[in-house]
């Protein structure tokens, strides 16, 4: 929907690898374009993206080498949302989850369900999968001699996806956007091909609204990457506005739910990043890691820039 005469100066916030869909974004709200609108188009943009295997096409497989897609997004001016997981075959899942906010009185899909919604939405199927993105699957699951269908399946998530993302292996992905239009209106979106080499059917934070993705004009817009299932128990994004909402500063909130990660006592190789917005603009991100960046683009800048995450004090 393309607004008149706007007002406000519009401002992307993103993950570190959002830098493509918050330049095309912007050009769509500079038009007049909406915030939700915005913000599903910047997710399409890192989801088409083959270099980027946290997301979409050419996402990293699970245990068995299937590419498993979740994603959401909230419109902070509605509350609605939309949100599908477990989705295989159809790579732009930000849009499927457009559709079911938009078309269907649910907020979540789930596997074969979300798929064919998605064969019903004019999607075409396509395996999403690449050689970049099979490649280390391959040669570490399958060179290994591992039997990958057997009841030792629970035991190799522990006992190699996690030492392989110590390693610092594994690309930690996850794309978030947070918008907010000319006319002040804030949307939100998140997709991610989830823990690379997760348990068939593994579910993260990305897709689950109030723990991944929140958004909510009153008082702002979250968003996480990282190890989802810490936001999930702490529910962080919809923590972090209700702090918001119960009079904290934006650093306050974000110090506050960075402690409730960490008092998880997470195991090691297990962290959390998480971006926020205030409608007025202001912005902060925030990781229980050091030297972690964010992305943000408002309208009065040429091209978006980085800015250092907050750790807990
Ligand atoms: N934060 C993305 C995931 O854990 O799936």
């Amino acid at each position: 929907m393309m607004h008149t005469n706007p007002h406000v100066n519009p401002v992307i916030v993103a993950s570190e690898n959002g830098r493509a869909g918050a330049t095309v974004a912007m050009e769509l709200l500079r038009r007049g374009g909406c915030a939700i609108d915005a913000a599903e188009l910047a997710a399409r943009v890192t989801e088409d993206d083959p270099q980027e295997h946290s997301v979409g096409f050419s996402g990293l497989p699970n245990l068995l080498g299937q590419v498993e897609l979740d994603a959401s997004l909230m419109n902070g001016r509605t509350l609605e949302t939309g949100a599908v997981a477990g989705v295989q075959d159809y790579g732009n899942v930000i849009s499927l989850a457009r559709a079911v906010m938009d078309e269907l009185p649910h907020v979540l899909l789930v596997g074969r369900g979300a798929e064919r919604f998605a064969g019903e939405m004019g999607q075409k199927p396509a395996d999403q999968r690449t050689f970049a993105s099979l490649d280390f699957w391959r040669t570490r699951f399958t060179e290994t001699g591992l039997e990958l269908t057997g009841a030792e399946l629970r035991h190799i998530v522990t006992r190699l996806t996690l030492p392989l993302h110590l390693e610092d292996r594994v690309p930690h992905g996850t794309v978030n956007y947070l918008v907010r239009d000319a006319h002040g209106d804030l949307a939100s979106a998140v997709s991610t091909s989830g823990h690379a080499w997760k348990y068939p059917g593994r579910v993260g934070d990305s897709p689950i609204i109030g723990a991944g993705n929140y958004c909510d004009n009153r008082y702002g817009a979250v968003a996480c990457t990282g190890t989802g299932e810490l936001a999930i128990r702490v529910s962080t994004a919809r923590s972090l506005i209700l702090y918001l909402k119960m009079g904290m500063s934006l650093e306050e909130a974000g110090q506050e739910c960075l402690a409730e990660i960490v008092q998880l006592k997470p195991r090691v190789g297990q962290y959390m990043n998480f971006v926020a917005m205030t409608p007025d603009g202001q912005h902060r991100g925030f990781s229980t890691m050091a030297g972690k960046k964010y992305l943000y683009y408002t309208g009065e800048m040429a091209e978006p820039s980085l800015g250092e995450r907050e750790t807990r004090r």
